[in-house]
């Protein structure tokens, strides 16, 4: 089993010592553990992390400071562990950390990876009409004619959205009948995110068994989360890119699309994709995402999302699929998107009952 050593509060030690046990072992020397948590409760803290190089060194915070946590990325670490430690972040991150390492140097997966490679690199480009309304987002002057046109221009698209836009998740007193009342009454954007979101309804046509879920569900956990994103990003005062989180919370988990073709064992959190092809969901989105032509920042954020990263995009990308997932840590998370992210917690909790609360 794998061991760990703690360093930090008697309080935190136990919340996590409960949340792990039966899957990692405490060690009280340092010296034989394979993994460090180090809990940040000052800077003197992040000074003790070199302490203990050669070793995979965690840095945790029970509480997040914007200052401490651009502090502690300096030093060496393997990754950075927030609340709520609760057990399905703490085994995601600590669990796909003892695989990788596990995997280093192992042959078995050359062959089985370059063909995964190889599929993720010949999926099918993204659908014309999301390929254009991104191109639209794009430019400086977009005319509502123009974005409402090409969403017309595709029935099935056309159709799907107002059908859509009618359930409750957009509560709508009346039936909205047109394109037209939908742009103005939701706003252009949205409506284009929408169109562009069902464009990739295709992708996910296939049997997602082994992830426990089905296509048109790992669909609208994408499409949640892309909401999400895009709301947070709404009530952030750091002035994030709306459009592109819209994006990346679209696209997060695509490299699914690809792994679920070659896995063979259920999964529940990456390092069980990693175990099995030594590459996960979020490598295979990289591959993917590049041959799309996505821009850099969105592909950034998007290999960080099971991985909490303290800049702008990616933080809002994180929590938003926890979000998607655990809805009820929306309490533990709010502090956190106020810190880190800048978010109105009184006006985004009220919004989030909304999304989280029905389904597509
Ligand atoms: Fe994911
Ligand atoms: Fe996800």
């Amino acid at each position: 089993m794998t061991k760990l050593y703690f360093h930090g509060s008697k309080n935190t030690f136990s919340k996590i010592a409960k949340e792990l046990s039966g899957h990692f072992e405490f060690t009280a020397d340092y010296n034989s553990s394979d993994i460090v948590l180090v809990e940040m409760l000052g800077e003197s803290e992040a000074a003790q992390l070199d302490k203990f190089s050669g070793k995979r060194v965690f840095a945790i915070f029970d509480r997040p400071d914007r200052n401490l946590i651009s502090e502690v990325k300096k030093h060496k670490i393997a990754g950075i562990l927030t609340a709520p430690l609760s057990k399905e972040v703490l085994l995601g991150k600590l669990k796909n950390q003892a695989a990788s390492s596990d995997l280093q140097d192992v042959v078995k997966y050359e062959t089985l990876k370059a063909k995964i490679i190889a599929k993720a690199e010949s999926i099918p480009p993204l659908p014309k009409i999301a390929r254009e309304l991104i191109l639209l987002s794009s430019k400086e002057n977009v005319e509502m004619g123009d974005v409402i046109e090409k969403i017309k221009s595709d029935q099935g698209i056309a159709s799907k959205l107002l059908k859509i836009i009618n359930s409750p998740f957009y509560g709508m007193r009346k039936e909205i009948t047109s394109i037209e009342r939908a742009a103005l009454l939701l706003g252009l954007q949205t409506v284009k995110n929408i169109a562009i979101s069902l464009s990739t309804a295709d992708f996910f046509n296939k049997n997602f068994t082994l992830y426990g879920t089905t296509g048109k569900k790992l669909w609208e956990h994408s499409f949640i989360v892309a909401r999400l994103c895009e709301e947070m990003a709404h009530f952030s005062n750091l002035n994030p890119d709306t459009e592109a989180l819209y994006l990346a919370g679209l696209c997060h988990d695509i490299g699914k699309v690809i792994l679920i073709d070659f896995l063979y064992e259920n999964v529940s959190i990456p390092a069980d994709e990693s175990r099995q092809l030594g590459l996960n969901h979020i490598d295979v989105a990289e591959i993917v995402l590049k041959k799309w032509n996505i821009a850099g920042k969105i592909i950034e954020w998007v290999k960080n999302h099971h991985e909490f990263n303290p800049d702008v995009g990616s933080s809002i990308l994180y929590f938003a699929n926890m979000l998607a997932n655990e809805p009820d840590c929306i309490q533990e998370i709010l502090p956190e998107l106020a810190v880190i992210a800048g978010i109105d917690k009184e006006r985004f909790g009220s919004k989030i009952a909304q999304i989280l609360g029905e389904d597509v």
